[in-house]
């Protein structure tokens, strides 16, 4: 079956986690993802949190699947012609270097346009214009600059940050729907275009509802769905809500049976309005439904931690997956905590290919993550990440070079 993206080539240039992750999506929707690399090195990740002795990690073999690697020295003079030519064949370079080292290689953007007028260059960088634009910034330098970490956490504790990678891998899903945005124009205008993905305006669009809170907190002062009301402070900015779900449909996470030495033992309970009564069932606490202290939502929000409270009592006899069975059958939202152990376990998950077992010549098998987003005209085929340069010999004869050229050019250490 065709792909989405057959015919799509793109010059990926990125490293560490949040341009692989876009160029990696690009790659599984069908696009010919020719990675380039620094001869004898590689992305820094290959050998980063190695688990294997000198193997290519998990970090680098997770964000690479379905590429080429091509190793090329950029910076010398016959490694840059390598460049231009892989330049004039692709349709989008993709990289995620620090501020201004592309510029400093010598493939600004006018250079690039001269080379490619069509080509699309799509760019990860930490900040936006403005007095941060220079610094180079990873995962949890985004997630604290782009406002989440000051509001996740409880009120009595310190800023936290996520363990989902919503500064990398949320940027790379950014960056990868501005570059398809930038394809689908240029079949109208044949020109190319810059995509810039800042890591601190991905975090900040996922923390949208933060900044409407903000704003509502500086109208009224409270916000009734938080924590700290009615009896906690509320200051100048939004504070930490805690495990709060927010809207009208207050949320927590309460204890399940084996809490006590399952740190993963707990779900997640949503109070929500139209099965109330259900709730109030389900603990034994049928008076809460009629009570006008809990029968309406606004009664029960100054009763929040009492409620759960007693919720909790009943979820702490059953496990977590007990819990969810009965709760599902009188469709009260919930959701088990589930561990990394759990996921990597999940049949289901298994079947929708969300989680894939790759082989790996040097590796052998591991789990990955497979395509989250699913089409049902290009389906998704995993294929294991690319050794460094195992494809260098390749490209380079799809570039034209004859092997007494490419053995050359090996040996004056351009690729
Ligand atoms: N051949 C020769 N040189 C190469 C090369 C190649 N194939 N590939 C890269 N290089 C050079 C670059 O030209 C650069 O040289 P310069 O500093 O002399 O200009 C150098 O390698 C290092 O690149 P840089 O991006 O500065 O790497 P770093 O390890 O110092 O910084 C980051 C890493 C991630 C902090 C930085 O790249 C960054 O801020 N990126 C943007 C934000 C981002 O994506 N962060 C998230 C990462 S998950």
């Amino acid at each position: 079956m065709s792909k989405a993206l057959d015919g799509v080539r793109i010059l990926d240039f990125t490293h560490v986690q949040s341009g692989p992750t876009c160029t990696q999506l690009l790659a599984w929707f069908g696009a010919d993802v020719i990675k380039v690399e620094r001869a004898g090195a590689g992305d820094i990740t290959r050998e980063q949190l190695r688990d294997i002795p000198d193997v290519d990690s998990l970090y680098f073999t997770m964000l690479n699947h379905n590429k080429r690697s091509v190793t090329i020295d950029t910076k010398n003079p016959e490694g840059k012609q390598v460049l231009e030519a892989l330049i004039q064949k692709c349709d989008v370079l993709v990289e995620n270097f620090a501020p201004g080292a592309l510029d400093r290689m010598g493939f600004t953007w006018e250079r690039i346009q001269e080379l490619n007028p069509r080509m699309v260059v799509a760019s990860v960088k930490g900040f936006g214009p403005g007095p941060y634009e220079d610094c180079k910034v990873y995962e949890n330098v985004a997630q604290c600059a782009g406002g989440a970490a000051s509001t996740t956490g409880f009120d009595d504790g310190p800023p936290v940050v996520t363990g989902a990678q919503i500064g990398d891998s949320g940027t790379g899903l950014h960056l990868a729907l501005g570059i398809v945005t930038a394809l689908y124009q240029r079949t109208h205008t044949g020109r190319g275009q810059r995509v810039l993905a800042a890591m601190q305006d991905g975090v900040l669009n996922l923390c949208r509802v933060k900044l409407r809170d903000q704003q509502r907190l500086e109208r009224t002062g409270t916000m009734k769905e938080y924590p700290q009301y009615p009896n906690g402070q509320f200051g100048e900015a939004v504070p930490r809500a805690g495990n709060a779900s927010g809207g009208g449909q207050p949320g927590w996470i309460l204890k399940c049976k084996g809490w006590e030495t399952d740190p993963n033992a707990y779900i997640y309970f949503i109070t929500q309005a139209p099965v109330w009564a259900k709730i109030c069932n389900v603990i034994g606490k049928e008076e809460w439904a009629t009570d006008p202290d809990y029968a309406t939502p606004a009664a029960r929000l100054p009763h929040l931690k009492d409620i759960f409270a007693e919720i909790e009592r009943w979820t702490m006899t059953k496990t977590k997956f007990e819990a969810m069975q009965i709760l599902n059958r009188y469709d009260i939202p919930c959701g088990p905590i589930l561990s990394m152990k759990e996921i990597a376990e999940e049949p289901s998950l298994r079947k929708t290919g969300t989680i894939v077992e790759v082989d790996h010549p040097t590796r052998g098998k591991y789990l990955t993550v497979g395509n989250p987003i699913k089409l049902s005209d290009s389906p998704t085929e995993v294929t294991r990440s690319p050794l460094l340069g195992e494809h260098t010999d390749e490209v380079m004869a799809e570039l034209g070079y004859s092997p007494e050229q490419i053995s050359a050019l090996r040996t004056a250490g351009a690729i």
